[in-house]
């Protein structure tokens, strides 16, 4: 294998706006990636991928704008990282299609997101949703990228994108495409739903309560935590003690998260207490570190002018990657003029 320079790619649906578990789940990892020396970091708005279920146009144009603005309100720096939308880089599409033609229809029926996303009317699914994880493949490997931060729901994905860099690797005798490494999130960062201690917080959840929205005013956000779900015992005096107990471990965590501390640090800090006095600590918290991030996407959500300019600066970075690495591909498959 030859050296690849280190780099970390990954990629936000702008389907919906962000939650807390994007925010701590994701966000918090990539600005600390952005952070290091070590690599250079490139995230994307995957609108190609939103589009595979139906998109309102209005609502996904205003919501790749605000995820946009999110990443940036989050901590992403735009001359640091390069920040971007999808489909102003449409080498990833053109890599997209070689990468059809490599993954087989065999690997794609495998998939759990396409199983469960599908459900039992896959004959109506969109072909692009069967083709997704395709796509995923080349967003990584058009830029060579070695490194991709994800959550666990991603990881079989991640594993599909190294069989398919094996696979055209192996098929033209070249050593072109790296074996990406997926950096899983840990159970510690993964914030569940409000509701539901054993389902991830989600966009998509038809309950507003179940997830708490980065946009969500401060009233809303304290409501949230007090309606969480929770059982009638007092937090215990180990971790262990939590241990049949997913929603209390998950205010727990979103606890630690926020404060920066481990969750063994909040459990010795709130040991004995009830959930009527640790909901209100909670929820200051929360409120304290999410309103200046809220404030921040609110100031540049209303200035659109600003944040097409950075995206458009974005792509253009993202494509001085991306062109010569699609030409050097086009020209192994035997691509005439490539
Ligand atoms: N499938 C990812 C998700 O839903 C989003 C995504 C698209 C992605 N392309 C990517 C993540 C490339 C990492 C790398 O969360």
């Amino acid at each position: 294998m030859p050296d690849f320079t280190p780099r970390v790619f990954s990629g936000i649906q702008p389907s919906g706006g962000l939650t807390l578990g994007n925010y701590l789940g994701a966000m918090k990892r990539f600005v600390q990636m952005q952070d290091e020396a070590s690599h250079e970091t490139i995230y994307c708005m995957v609108d190609l991928h939103a589009i595979t279920v139906w998109q309102d146009p209005a609502r996904l144009h205003a919501a790749t704008r605000e995820l946009c603005a999110g990443f940036i309100a989050c901590g992403i720096d735009p001359e640091k990282s390069i920040l971007f939308n999808q489909s102003r880089v449409p080498e990833h599409a053109q890599l997209g299609w070689l990468f059809s033609c490599v993954a087989r229809m065999g690997w794609m029926q495998r998939m759990t997101q396409w199983k469960d996303k599908a459900g039992k009317n896959a004959q109506n699914a969109s072909l692009g949703l069967f083709a997704y994880p395709a796509l995923m493949a080349a967003d990584i490997l058009i830029y060579h990228a070695t490194h991709v931060p994800v959550g666990e729901d991603q990881k079989q994905h991640l594993e599909l994108t190294r069989d398919i860099a094996v696979k055209f690797n192996n098929d033209f005798g070249v050593d072109f495409f790296p074996i990406t490494e997926s950096v899983i999130e840990g159970a510690a960062t993964r914030v569940m739903s409000l509701r539901d201690g054993s389902r991830k917080m989600s966009k998509s959840d038809p309950s507003d309560m179940s997830r708490i929205n980065m946009t969500d005013d401060t009233d809303t956000i304290a409501a949230k935590i007090r309606k969480a779900r929770t059982d009638p015992e007092p937090l215990p005096s180990d971790l262990k003690g939590l241990d049949e107990r997913p929603e209390a471990r998950n205010l727990v965590n979103i606890y630690a998260a926020l404060a920066d501390v481990s969750a063994e640090q909040v459990i010795a800090d709130h040991a004995g207490q009830q959930f009527s006095t640790f909901k209100p600590s909670l929820a200051d918290l929360a409120v304290a570190k999410l309103s200046p991030i809220s404030a921040e996407m609110a100031r540049l959500t209303a200035d659109p002018a600003e944040i097409d300019r950075l995206l458009a600066r974005g792509a253009q970075r993202a494509r001085a990657v991306a062109e010569p690495v699609l030409k050097q591909a086009y020209e192994i498959v035997g691509m005439v003029g490539a």
